[in-house]
């Protein structure tokens, strides 16, 4: 007896965000590929069909979306979720005129290193279970609150057994028990502490940035990152201007995250690689720290590709929330609710240099997205609200 997958139709669903863009310019703009009055049938763990409501064809299981609009599911693109304790302390005096400093990140590596195993597996846990509730469905994370060899590789490891997108972040900043010695720890991020990550991760990222790493030492670590088979990611010109983003682009990274403080040779660089270094903006991060919002608007008309992630982590953006990152991104950094909707889905996997996620097309993973809402625009026009009437990730419903 032959074992088909269950299929599954969903139908209902007033607006589909497909994310294709073969479906050409629709009335929301060109790239989200919207079909009105749709449904769409999954068999297994892949999206098969897409189209209107009245062609669909016959499955097993149907689904009724009650009107709502279905968008693929949030692919979060950078976060740091391994990790014991949290900063609530940091951010009431924040809250209260202090400024933001790197210099918190040590709270956290304290924390991390004191904790078991179990203990920081079981918070990653937590925290993506409370983004799946969110709609997020691809999660990237990464270590870089453990800063020892052991550390760091525990970190890795815990988080490669929930995610493929795992990040080995060493050079987060100089282990206090380098501080007066940066070169020997870029060293050890190089050396050992990188024989020990490899095997883990598959990206690599460095903190390049005043009080972190230095252009030269960022090269070196992505340099022997790239050795090794790990893709390039950077935290690139978020306190400040500095040579994050062009290094980056130079060494074909697949994103430069932050993107804050940008001179128009940083936003040319980023243009001229033609969407393979795509710029990660996370505006949890000005949010949490007052900072200036990224310019969202500047890198689109130049011709960038964005994505939208959350940054989450417990000291510069506490938060898990893409749709939240979606409304700040409309209100504050110049993006129309296409641009940011089609960022936290499409860009986030263009940003993972993934073909198979942000996107509801057939041969898809059937990682989906249904609000209690009439479009996408609601998650900006009703931010705060509970608009999540379900989650599919990999053909299963998790909410
Ligand atoms: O992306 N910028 C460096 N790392 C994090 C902050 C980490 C922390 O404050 O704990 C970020 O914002
Ligand atoms: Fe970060």
């Amino acid at each position: 007896m032959s074992t088909r997958p269950t299929t599954t139709v969903i139908d209902g669903i007033t607006h589909l965000v497909t994310n294709d863009p073969s479906l050409g310019p629709s009335d929301d703009g060109p790239r989200l590929g919207v079909i009105r009055d749709a449904a769409v049938v999954i068999e297994g763990d892949r999206v098969v069909w897409t189209g209107a409501s009245r062609n669909a064809p016959a499955a097993d299981d149907r689904v009724d979306a009650r009107g709502g609009a279905l968008l693929p599911g949030f692919v979060d693109s950078h976060t740091h979720l391994v990790f014991a304790g949290d900063r609530t302390e940091e951010f009431s005096a924040r809250m209260s005129g202090r400024p933001y400093t790197a210099g918190g990140i040590r709270t956290t590596v304290a924390a991390t290193r004191a904790a078991t195993e179990a203990e920081l597996e079981a918070n990653l846990v937590r925290h993506l279970r409370e983004a799946l509730r969110q709609g997020t469905t691809t999660v990237e994370t990464k270590s870089g609150y453990g800063l020892t060899v052991e550390d760091e590789a525990r970190s890795l490891r815990v988080a490669a057994r929930h995610t493929s997108e795992v990040t080995y972040l060493g050079a987060h900043v100089v282990a206090p028990e380098h501080a007066g010695d940066p070169a020997a720890y870029v060293d050890l991020v190089t050396g050992e502490m990188l024989d020990a990550c490899a095997p883990h991760a598959r990206w690599i990222d460095v903190f390049c940035e005043r009080g972190a790493f230095d252009g030269d030492q960022a090269r070196a670590v992505l340099t022997a990152g790239r050795d090794r088979g790990l893709i390039p990611r950077v935290h690139a010109n978020q306190l400040g201007h500095g040579p994050g983003v062009r290094l980056a682009v130079e060494l074909g990274a697949a994103s430069a995250d932050h993107c804050t403080h940008l001179t128009d040779a940083d936003v040319d660089a980023l243009a001229s690689s033609a969407g393979r270094t795509v710029a990660t903006l996370l505006p949890g991060a000005e949010f949490s720290t007052r900072a200036p919002w990224p310019d969202a608007r500047r890198l689109l008309d130049a011709g960038v590709t964005v994505a939208l992630s959350t940054d989450c982590n417990p000291g510069s953006s506490y938060t898990s929330s893409m749709g939240f990152c979606v409304a700040l991104a409309v209100r504050d950094m110049g993006m129309t609710p296409d641009e940011a909707v089609w960022a936290a889905t499409a860009g986030g996997a263009a940003a993972l240099r993934r073909a198979d996620v942000g996107r509801i097309t057939p041969g898809a993973r059937a990682d989906l997205l249904l609000l209690d809402a009439p479009s996408h625009v609601h998650l900006a026009y009703r931010p705060g609200v509970p608009l999540v009437a379900g989650v599919w990730r990999g053909g299963v419903r998790e909410v």
